[in-house]
């Protein structure tokens, strides 16, 4: 597709970007559940696709689906098994039924912020980690960041004694379950795109994401405020099908690794300030975010931390102790 093409296909779908490719172009299609703007996965697959089209046009083409218009996160790697999409970017949490190490990502105060998260999966360990999933037909490709995890509910919430009962969304993830449970509030695993729909009818009370996810959604809408817990972390793999991947000539799938690995780079390396953007963009609204003393924190800490011991199994304790060694 020529760049001018492309630049009309992008203003003209802002939501669904969607290219017009030309034939005998290899189209990869890029399934993700996020807005695009003021968002880490948003902006970095947009920017893919931008490069793609135009450094790799007349031989490969790109389309974004952002906002869960072609798939939702529970039904994208299924699709990619059976060559309907060849991208996407998951959060690590809808990995764990392929793999149990995956649970590491999810457990309550792991990872004291994004760089250790980097740190862990740039380490043999965390690369080992993109490969684990050859035998089931998905090869991770780069871990793209998001940000940390906050807690809110149509009440405030101070301690997690004041989750108690209420209904909580959660991914579809075991460890992030018993976090819930943990707190004494009930989980509700559901698709990231009817959480808003929920939370306006009171199918459940509260719900925990990042600040871009809470921002792009409008969470803060139908949300009493927003409690800084910083409990846990989103992050993404970026993957798709070994089949697909093994099938493209060597010169292709190289140029595409390393187009995907540079915007890798660029984006993860500010993935902090689109967080404080998206947090401030909350607060502009008019949304009350409630800080909390280190004292009031180490209530969470007490209350999830716990959890941990139900899945030491799942993810290896030498696993977890080089988590905290880089916490350190
Ligand atoms: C969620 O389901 O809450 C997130 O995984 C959505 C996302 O992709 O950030």
């Amino acid at each position: 597709m020529t760049t001018a093409a492309m630049a009309l296909a992008i203003s003209a779908t802002a939501q669904t970007a969607i290219a017009a490719c030309d034939d005998g172009e290899i189209v990869i299609k890029f399934s993700h559940v996020t807005n695009t703007d003021r968002h880490p996965k948003g902006i970095a697959a947009t920017m893919l696709m931008e490069r793609v089209n135009t450094e790799m046009d007349g031989t490969a083409c790109m389309e974004v689906f952002p906002n869960s218009t072609l798939y939702n996160d529970d039904q994208v790697l299924e699709a990619m098994l059976q060559g309907d999409v060849q991208m996407a970017a998951p959060s690590l949490s809808k990995f764990e039924q392929f793999t149990k190490q995956f649970r590491i990502f999810d457990l309550p105060f792991m990872f004291k912020n994004i760089a250790a998260v980097d740190e862990f999966q740039n380490s043999e360990t965390g690369q080992a980690m993109k490969a684990s999933m050859t035998r089931r037909g998905l090869l991770g490709l780069e871990f793209w960041h998001n940000g940390m995890k906050q807690m809110s509910a149509k009440k405030p919430l101070i301690s997690p004694a004041d989750a108690k009962g209420m209904k909580f969304r959660v991914q579809n993830s075991d460890v992030l379950k018993a976090q819930m449970a943990a707190m004494g509030a009930s989980p509700q695993p559901m698709a990231f795109s009817e959480v808003y729909g929920a939370l306006q009818t009171g199918v459940v009370d509260g719900q925990e994401n990042t600040w871009s996810n809470i921002y792009g959604q409008k969470f803060f809408e139908v949300q009493d405020g927003i409690t800084e817990t910083n409990h846990g972390i989103i992050d993404y793999m970026v993957v798709t099908s070994v089949d697909w991947w093994e099938s493209l000539d060597a010169d292709v799938r190289d140029q595409l690794a390393t187009i995907l690995n540079e915007v890798t780079t660029e984006r993860n390396a500010v993935v902090g300030e689109v967080d404080d953007q998206a947090r401030q963009a909350i607060v502009d609204a008019g949304s009350t975010i409630r800080e909390l003393d280190e004292e009031q924190r180490q209530v969470w800490v007490d209350a999830m931390k716990p959890v941990w011991e139900e899945f030491v199994e799942d993810v290896g304790q030498e696993n977890i102790d080089a988590a905290q060694a880089i916490n350190a």
